[in-house]
């Protein structure tokens, strides 16, 4: 049957981890892929969080899992309740993250190995954790938020694009590792979006001009701006598609 014949976004009945899933980012992906019909393990270190996610949205297809993605042992906890719970998962998002910006010179070391514990080492745990059940599938999706600073340098941000590049990086290579398993790895690449992890630094006027300068659409991100990317990656219309940090950012990184 050819792509025409499909619906390229269709995930009804599929079922995603889904890591950060009380966060900003989340949350409008979440929605989305629920409304369509998938089933959804809902990870995140803010147990309120989650739960607000799930009053939002019932908990007919949507449980929540309180879990740090730097820990093995939860990671494959929630492997093994989307698994006996679903009966399979399909795929896996990561939005968990941490977003330190500070002057090199005073960076402090433990703030620095904090973000790439949580933005690449509990990216690649989060992916290792699923790959065994997308196999068991038959294959699968997992997909990560990147940033533009996968590509950009600004300045304070040694710790965050030091993640977020070896994000982009590790994409590439669990594209080629996994892609005979019939599992495709990308990233999505946002702009800079206001979130619970972007209010502070966007609530400094100059901070703020500066971020929407630097944006050639004229506009800082909207949560709502990856959900279409997000539907692409994990639906039919996405199959052929492995090991890309795919930017969706007004333009930020062709300057
Ligand atoms: N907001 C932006 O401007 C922006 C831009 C580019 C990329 N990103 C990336 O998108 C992702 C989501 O960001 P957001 O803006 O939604 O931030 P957010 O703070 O709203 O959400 C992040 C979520 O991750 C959770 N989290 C943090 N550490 C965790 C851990 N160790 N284990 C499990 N969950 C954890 C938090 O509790 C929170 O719910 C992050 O990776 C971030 O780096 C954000």
């Amino acid at each position: 049957m050819g792509l025409t014949q499909n619906n390229p976004l269709e995930v009804a009945g599929r079922c995603y981890l889904v890591s950060g899933a009380a966060g900003g980012l989340a949350k409008p992906i979440v929605a989305e892929l629920l409304e369509r019909g998938a089933r959804l393990i809902l990870m995140d270190t803010d147990t309120d969080g989650l739960n607000s996610v799930i009053a939002a949205h019932g908990d007919e297809n949507a449980i929540a899992f309180t879990g740090d993605i730097t820990d093995q042992a939860a990671l494959d906890a929630a492997v093994d309740l989307g698994q006996t719970r679903f009966g399979c998962l399909h795929g896996g998002l990561n939005a968990a993250g941490l977003l330190p910006i500070a002057a090199s010179d005073s960076m402090d070391a433990d703030l620095f190995r904090q973000c790439i514990d949580v933005n690449l080492t509990g990216a690649f745990l989060f992916s290792q954790a699923l790959a065994p059940a997308l196999r068991a599938a038959g294959g699968g999706r997992i997909v990560h938020i990147a940033s533009v600073s996968s590509m950009v340098s600004n300045p304070a941000y040694a710790a965050y694009a030091g993640s977020k590049g070896g994000l982009a990086q590790i994409v590439r290579v669990l594209g080629r590792e996994w892609a005979a398993d019939s599992i495709a790895v990308n990233a999505i690449g946002p702009a800079l979006t206001e979130t619970a992890l972007t209010r502070d630094y966007l609530s400094d006027p100059a901070f703020r001009a500066r971020a929407i300068g630097d944006i050639p659409m004229g506009r800082l991100g909207l949560p709502e701006d990856l959900v279409g990317l997000a539907l692409l990656l994990f639906g039919p219309g996405g199959g052929f598609i492995t090991g890309q940090t795919i930017y969706v950012d007004g333009g930020r990184t062709l300057v």
